[in-house]
């Protein structure tokens, strides 16, 4: 591999806090679009209760890393696995393995309330029936009772409990990114990954983000996080890996990567900033989840309109 400062940042058994396994491992990760190669042999290790950092200029390959990790992608070549189990490369078999993310574009059912966003996403770890039942037997009932229960937790641990009626199209921005990351929490992860969660907040949203980052680390879960505000990136992290040009080029505790020259050149010159495009691929892969979440919104929907007819 390309890595060259990693050698001396890497794991050793006796580091504290770690298992013998990582939760995740991801190994020799390629991704190709033609003749780019926009992620080259990348290595990753996720231990339980390790808050990872993606750093790197604009176009690096960090989101497109994020997507092979997550079955948007399948790789060129390399292999995801999460408690030591290889994950296909399918979006929702990576959920259900307990990997959730958020988007750098949030993506969100913006016609939907907060609570029914994350119901969407609690969706997946109760049975199929509920999705798909017309009937609303006794079952169906105590499953969505419990969904509806849990979503509203979720949304007050994020601090959005009071928020929970407001359609999501109607929430502040900050908000938005915090009810995606409540989504997230709902498909009951082990490891999360977040793919600039601060992108447009202000320092008061900074601040409260970073916050929820570190709660949710101390509740058990790891979380790898992109973002491009240096400061709260080495901050919040136990380790932060550099890609450039798809590569690793450091990895290391902050304080290393901080203190490197190749990562602080890394960003002279590159006129970086955040990159909120939408590619064909995003576009193909919101096209997969509305798809399969359609009828979990439609059983949201269905229960909501009962209720109205009912009042
Ligand atoms: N679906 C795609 N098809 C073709 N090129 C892509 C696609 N997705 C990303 N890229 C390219 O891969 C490179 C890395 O992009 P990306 O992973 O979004 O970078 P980052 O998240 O680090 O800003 C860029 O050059 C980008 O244009
Ligand atoms: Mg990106």
């Amino acid at each position: 591999m390309s890595t060259v400062a990693a050698e001396t940042a890497r794991e050793t058994p006796d580091d504290p806090g770690r298992g013998a396994e990582p939760l995740l491992r991801a190994r020799g990760i390629v991704m190709r679009f033609g003749g780019l190669l926009a992620v080259d042999d990348v290595d990753l290790d996720v231990y339980p209760g390790e808050i990872v950092g993606l750093i790197g200029p604009n176009g690096a390959g960090k989101t497109t890393f994020f997507n092979c990790l997550t079955g948007m992608y399948r790789p060129t070549e390399g292999e995801v696995r999460l408690s030591g189990t290889v994950l296909p490369p399918r979006p929702r078999k990576v959920v259900m393995a307990g990997m959730a993310r958020t988007f750098q574009n949030i993506r969100l059912f913006a016609n939907m309330t907060a609570l029914e966003n994350v119901m969407v996403g609690r969706y997946c770890r109760t049975s199929s029936k509920a999705l798909t039942s017309i009937l609303h037997g006794p079952k169906y009932r105590r499953e969505e009772a419990e969904t509806r229960q849990k979503a509203q937790e979720l949304l007050d641990y994020v601090g959005l409990g009071a928020s929970a009626e407001i359609l999501a199209r109607n929430l502040p921005y900050g908000d938005q990114r915090r009810l995606e990351i409540a989504r997230a929490l709902a498909t009951e992860p082990k490891v999360l990954l977040l793919d600039e969660p601060t992108a447009g907040m202000n320092p008061q949203e900074t601040r409260d983000a970073e916050r929820l980052i570190f709660k949710i680390r101390d509740s058990g879960l790891a979380v790898v996080v992109i973002e491009h505000d240096m400061r709260f990136i080495f901050n919040l992290c136990d380790r932060v890996l550099c890609l450039v040009r798809g590569a690793t080029l450091v990895e290391g505790t902050p304080k290393v990567v901080q203190s490197d020259p190749r990562v602080i050149e890394a960003y002279i010159g590159t006129g970086d900033g955040t990159d909120s495009d939408i590619t064909e691929a995003d576009e193909a892969e919101l096209a997969e989840i509305r798809a399969a979440e359609a009828k979990a919104a439609q059983a949201a929907g269905g229960h909501r309109r009962a209720k109205e007819d009912q009042a």
